[in-house]
């Protein structure tokens, strides 16, 4: 049986970009490495934000299905991998989901075929990693028997305005011919298509939005820093720059980065250009304000308590929004978790409140969860706003009888104190 996709990899990109396809009339399936997320789907259960179960549910009934199987492959006409691009222990790319999944693709690949990567990785992934995977695996030739394809996601978890189908997707060919026939596919479900000269531009494209996003937000926490030592007000500061229509783009500053692609995508590119003999000096300074940040906010948290209780051994701090970014259920990377053990490594009593997470472990150990929010503001020594949530309304932040430290700017208040 022919089928017009085969999404691998059923996650925060997989998932809803095989919703698009399927939405769009193609016949669709997902593979996946991981049982829980098959039997999961296959019960229309969602695992990703976003994503609802009734729209899983559309999707089984529009023909849809999950699987751990890699015979699925057997009757694609296209494939497009999604698989995750993390990094190893020591903090290097971690290539191995790619590997594996262009292995798999290479055992069924046939004549014909369109293979995509959509995987954030660094230039040369798609030529020199996963083509000879291909070729050698096939004995067939990307460009003359199949078609090999980059194309770099733009979702945006939890953005309500731009999707699958409304952002300009970025597709390449590792031939032009490659390239045709990944616009053609994408044209089918994607308003825009914007083609690159080959897949290592669209590779850096990709890498530089994720990396421009990083060192800006590192610019403006290093500002955030040098206005609280020099006593003026960041946040007048940034509502005022924002006001130039042109030639200014704004961020805000924060704890720190999270999630699995603005602190993870620079190391892919540092790395790479390392190897290249090239030094990223602009990534080095923005990794290390960065990663200042979270060490920062527990500073300021411990010299609030130092105010409220005289000590902070035993003083009560609450986190609000543990995740790394507003309303989205995703903890991977947040800056949370430094913070949190930068305070219990003081001796302070933690707790969190999320609407969103029900077990957050710091070091192995879970944090104390508080589910009301009143209740808890009551009952801190310190708030600390570290994510802003739907739910943390400012003015009820505000009112709140502990003291709050809000490190996203967002509260009014006397007992408030702004990053
Ligand atoms: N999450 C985002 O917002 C986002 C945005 C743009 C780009 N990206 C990039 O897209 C890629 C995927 O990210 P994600 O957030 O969807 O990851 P994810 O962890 O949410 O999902 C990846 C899925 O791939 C599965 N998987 C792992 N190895 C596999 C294999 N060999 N074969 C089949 N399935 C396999 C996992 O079980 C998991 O379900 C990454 O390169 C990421 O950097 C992510």
């Amino acid at each position: 049986m022919t089928i017009d996709l085969v999404v691998m990899g059923l996650g925060h990109v997989g998932l809803p970009l095989a919703r698009a396809a399927v939405q769009a009339g193609l016949t669709t399936a997902g593979y996946d490495v991981s049982g829980a997320v098959v039997t999961g789907l296959s019960e229309g259960r969602s695992h990703v934000g976003g994503v609802a179960d009734a729209d899983v549910a559309a999707m089984l009934d529009a023909g849809f299905h999950a699987t751990a199987d890699p015979a699925v492959l057997d009757g694609a006409q296209t494939v497009v991998i999604c698989v995750p691009t993390g990094l190893t222990p020591e903090g290097l790319p971690d290539l191995s989901a790619v590997v594996d999944a262009a292995q798999a693709v290479a055992a069924r690949l046939r004549a014909g075929m369109l293979v995509v990567l959509e995987s954030t990785s660094h230039p040369g992934t798609t030529e020199d990693v996963v083509r000879p995977l291909l070729e050698q695996g096939s004995g067939l030739r990307a460009g003359e028997d199949f078609h090999l394809a980059y194309s770099p996601q733009r979702i945006d978890p939890g953005n309500p305005t731009w999707g699958v189908a409304n952002t300009p997707k970025v597709v390449s060919g590792c031939t032009p011919l490659c390239a045709k026939y990944a616009t053609a596919f994408y044209g089918r479900f994607v308003d825009r298509l914007v083609v690159a000269r080959g897949t290592r531009e669209a590779e850096m494209a990709k890498l530089l939005e994720n990396t421009y996003r990083y060192v800006n937000i590192a610019l403006v926490d290093e500002v955030a820093l040098f206005c609280h030592r020099t006593g003026i007000d960041v946040w007048d500061v940034l509502h005022c720059a924002a006001t130039k229509p042109f030639g200014f783009a704004p961020f805000t500053p924060g704890p720190g980065v999270g999630g699995h692609c603005i602190p993870v995508d620079p190391r892919y590119l540092a790395t790479r250009a390392e190897s290249q003999g090239f030094s990223f000096r602009m990534l080095a300074a923005a990794h290390e304000v960065l990663s200042r940040m979270p060490e920062h906010v527990v500073y300021r948290a411990l010299a609030l308590l130092g105010e409220v209780r005289g000590r902070p051994e035993g003083a009560r701090a609450l986190l609000l929004g543990v995740t790394y970014k507003a309303d989205v259920a995703d903890v991977r990377e947040t800056p949370a978790r430094p913070v949190a053990a930068g305070l219990l490594a003081a001796g302070v009593d933690v707790s969190y409140h999320d609407p969103y997470i029900t077990e957050f472990t710091v070091d192995g150990r879970p944090l104390p969860r508080a589910t009301k929010l009143r209740d808890a503001l009551d009952r801190a020594d310190v708030a600390i706003l570290l994510q802003q949530h739907a739910c943390y309304a400012r003015e009820a932040l505000g009112r709140a009888r502990c003291a709050l430290l809000d490190t996203r700017g967002k509260a009014v208040g006397s007992g408030v104190t702004l990053l």
